[in-house]
């Protein structure tokens, strides 16, 4: 059965780290899906997927055409699908127009947003609906212009008071689930500490209740350079390769049949 938020709450409690990793398609989720608490169909698809410098074109109908992909493959984790860049920050009726298409056609347990202050009210009014969010705070990489690039976030003392309240007040309007990244791994842990609900962390030191990568950064598929912060575990760009270069063989040689 896949795990619920609940699940996800109780492995916090116990201390028990949380393991999530993106995935865009049916054969990559179903071969994660055993390994992972929670697999989450990221915008990121824009910059992975579709070669993009960033997620900001991706669009309602991609995430959720990936997400019925992924769908069918999975039986044990949680299943969260993010919201594209402005389908959720135009009004709170037109995201909740938008998070009940992808609920209805996905399938998905939970959607995942980037935060502002501006996003409360639609927090609290999914959680009385009985929508699961998973609440971004940190680095928001939907706000790649406004940043000028990829910059970590809680460099100043401001920039932390504003990532903390953010996330405290996410958390007090009902968020389910906390994902931090690209900050001091000081704030993360504060941030940890406070909150009743679990935090994922990408690039935000180990103290996070869990933790989220780029399937393709941590099988070593991206090109390089990767973010500072991944660790990839093998390097399947090269076993592609050479597999490839193999088939090429055999074919020039006309060994095959
Ligand atoms: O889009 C994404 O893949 C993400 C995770 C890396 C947290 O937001």
């Amino acid at each position: 059965m896949r795990k619920t938020i609940q699940d996800l709450n109780i492995m916090k409690d116990k201390k028990d780290k949380i393991i999530a990793l993106t995935s865009y398609d049916y054969q990559t989720a179903s071969i994660l899906d055993e390994i992972c608490d929670l697999i989450l169909v990221g915008d990121s698809l824009g910059n992975v997927f579709q070669g993009k410098e960033t997620t900001l074109s991706v669009t309602l109908d991609e995430i959720i055409y990936h997400a019925k992909a992924v769908d069918k493959a999975i039986a044990n984790a949680h299943f969260c699908v993010d919201m594209p860049f402005m389908t959720y920050q135009k009004s709170t009726s037109s995201a909740l127009e938008n998070i009940g298409k992808v609920f209805k056609e996905t399938n998905a347990q939970s959607v995942k947003i980037e935060m502002n202050p501006d996003l409360i009210n639609l927090v609290n009014k999914a959680n009385k609906i009985g929508i699961p969010i998973v609440a971004h705070v940190g680095l928001c990489p939907q706000s790649y212009n406004s940043y000028g690039g990829y910059k970590k976030q809680g460099k100043t003392k401001n920039e932390r008071d504003y990532i903390y309240e953010l996330a405290v007040e996410s958390y007090q309007n009902g968020a389910s689930l906390l994902v931090i990244e690209g900050v001091p791994e000081i704030l993360a842990d504060q941030i940890t500490k406070d909150i009743e609900i679990p935090t994922i962390g990408i690039g935000a030191g180990g103290k996070t209740d869990g933790q989220i990568l780029v399937a393709e950064d941590m099988l070593g598929i991206t090109p390089l350079p990767r973010p500072s912060f991944v660790k990839s575990y093998t390097n399947i760009r090269d076993i592609i390769k050479k597999a490839a270069m193999e088939f090429r063989k055999d074919v020039k040689k006309k060994k095959f049949p």
